[in-house]
């Protein structure tokens, strides 16, 4: 063990009912990008994702596909893992649900639930939306076209009776409304933290947690005609990967409690019923909970029966990974929900890559390759101006931290494209192209200015790109060990005399007129 600080985060487990799309894409993006940026900036990392494969609705896709379930669930969630290694997630484990580590863990966790006197037995009469995997009152459903009842989902229900084993967690209200109340950023945004306390406020029905009508998943320990309900079976995916059952060993005190990223659609299950499961079972709450937003497309609701499902691995063949990568993370603000566009899409790329980083940084470079023998050029005495570039440049660390300590993605970016704004506005200024002939020395010393600032920010831009960011920290020479966040200071700075490779462009034009011939 390093001896450095941990943290654990999660993405949720995705059902394999259904091939990736962008929704997923999504969550895991913005778990990767906070676990690079907390390796970078000096922590071990557990990064988890993985495939939800139990339940009635993985039970059906499989019946329509016509194949066994287990023999389903291979194949998708490969599609996941591919997506995984497609898209440069760092992830650190994939947890299926259907692995023996998991069954342990889940039986683990029942029998102590069972013990600790929170489950009992009972019949379940009411409605169920498959789609959902939930269970909804008569009060929260609507009428859909032809009087059907559907949950706010827009699922279907269909109405349930069998015998079932049940969760007490109506006597979890109150501490739940305590854990919300004294821990205000356990739930973020907060938008989602009210809709959660409101709720629970509402008051809580005990949770039906097994089923008897279908065979797809884990048997209750000791009653194997019950099938555990899917929910609890996946939200202790998050400890098993850490170790559970064995709670009192150094890899689950090492973890746990995690940080736990999703879609708003489920948030309940994670914000309500993953922390009672906890709590019920004396087990620490996840250190937080939160809930981005939905994307729409070209703005319209994703949907396959209207085909604008946005496949991941035909926007990356579009924009390119990178380009996508920082689309998805700087379109919204994160946690709302946002529109997926190709305008928007085209113009992250032209404007904030190809025009204001890509070419501040081929700008720089090919003047120090032509200017200064292709070498890091050696600086003067540095100018306001120069320390006012650099310093904001270095102060982009503490200012990462503080947004990326509330997921607030957009806002780093943000603060990081002001620094490239400052930087071509200060070419601009300085204009080394004319020093070239008036003051070769003041020249020299624009440019390495620059290009510790470029090294500043591509040392901080790859947590969201991380192809990117490494071609350019390559053309600057940094070697690999010298690409982490302590090394953002003057101490550290470019070494005047390192040799540098040829500048080569990162950020290429996306262009327009392919769409419009293709
Ligand atoms: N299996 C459960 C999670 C269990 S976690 C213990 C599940 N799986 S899912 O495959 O349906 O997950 C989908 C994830 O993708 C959720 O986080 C969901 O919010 C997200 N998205 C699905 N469509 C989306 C958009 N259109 N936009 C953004 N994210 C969306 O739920």
């Amino acid at each position: 063990m390093s001896g450095k600080p941990t943290f654990y985060i999660t993405t949720p487990i995705y059902y394999v009912n259904d091939n990736p799309h962008i929704g997923h894409a999504y969550t895991t993006l913005a778990c990767d990008v906070m676990a690079r940026f907390m390796r970078l900036d000096g922590h071990d990392v557990m990064f988890l994702t993985g495939t939800d494969e139990h339940g009635q609705k993985v039970e059906k896709a499989a019946e329509e596909a016509g194949v066994d379930p287990l023999t389903f669930c291979d194949k998708v969630s490969e599609s996941f893992r591919i997506l995984a290694r497609d898209w440069n997630f760092s992830i650190d484990d994939f947890i299926r649900t259907t692995e023996p580590r998991h069954v342990t863990s889940v039986q683990a966790l029942w029998r102590k639930l069972v013990e600790n006197g929170e489950i009992y037995l009972d019949h379940y009469e009411g409605w169920y939306a498959v789609r959902d995997e939930a269970f909804y009152a008569e009060d929260e459903l609507t009428a859909g076209p032809d009087g059907q009842k559907l949950a706010p989902s827009g699922a279907p229900v269909e109405w349930v009776k069998e015998p079932s084993y049940f969760f007490r967690l109506s006597a979890w209200q109150d501490r739940l409304l305590e854990l919300y109340d004294s821990q205000p950023d356990f739930i973020l945004p907060d938008t989602r933290r009210n809709e959660v306390r409101s709720f629970v406020a509402g008051g809580l029905r005990d949770l039906s947690i097994s089923r008897t009508s279908f065979s797809w998943g884990i048997p209750v320990p000791d009653d194997p005609d019950h099938i555990m309900y899917v929910w609890i079976d996946a939200l202790t995916n998050y400890i098993t990967a850490a170790g559970y059952p064995d709670e009192e060993g150094a890899e689950f005190k090492r973890w746990w409690p995690a940080l736990h990223m999703m879609g708003k659609d489920i948030m309940r299950f994670h914000a309500v019923y993953w922390p009672a499961f906890l709590m019920a079972a004396g087990i620490e709450v996840p250190k937080r909970i939160y809930a981005h937003g939905w994307w729409t497309s070209e703005g319209q609701k994703i949907s396959k029966s209207v085909g604008n499902v946005i496949v991941p691995s035909e926007i990356v063949a579009r924009y390119g990974l990178d380009q996508v990568r920082y689309t998805l993370m700087r379109e919204v603000a994160f946690g709302n929900d946002g529109d997926f566009s190709h305008r928007g899409a085209a113009q992250r790329c032209n404007h904030d890559l190809a025009n204001d980083y890509g070419n501040l940084a081929q700008r720089v470079l090919s003047m120090i390759a032509k200017n200064c023998d292709g070498q890091v050029p050696a600086h003067g005495d540095f100018t306001t101006a120069d320390h006012g570039l650099m310093d904001k440049a270095y102060g982009l660390l503490a200012v990462s931290r503080e947004h990326l300590s509330v997921q607030a993605f957009h806002q780093m970016l943000q603060a990081i494209w002001e620094v490239i704004g400052d930087a071509n506005r200060y070419v601009d200024d300085q204009a080394p192209w004319a020093l070239k002939k008036t003051d070769p020395d003041r020249m020299a010393t624009v440019l390495y200015v620059l290009a510790e600032a470029i090294r500043v920010l591509a040392t901080l831009t790859q947590p969201v790109m991380p192809e990117s960011s490494g071609k350019m920290l390559d053309q600057l020479a940094i070697g690999d060990d010298q690409r982490a966040f302590d090394s953002l200071n003057a101490e550290q700075a470019l070494k005047p005399g390192t040799a540098l490779p040829k500048p080569q462009g990162v950020f290429p034009r996306y262009q327009e007129e392919e769409v419009e011939a293709s």
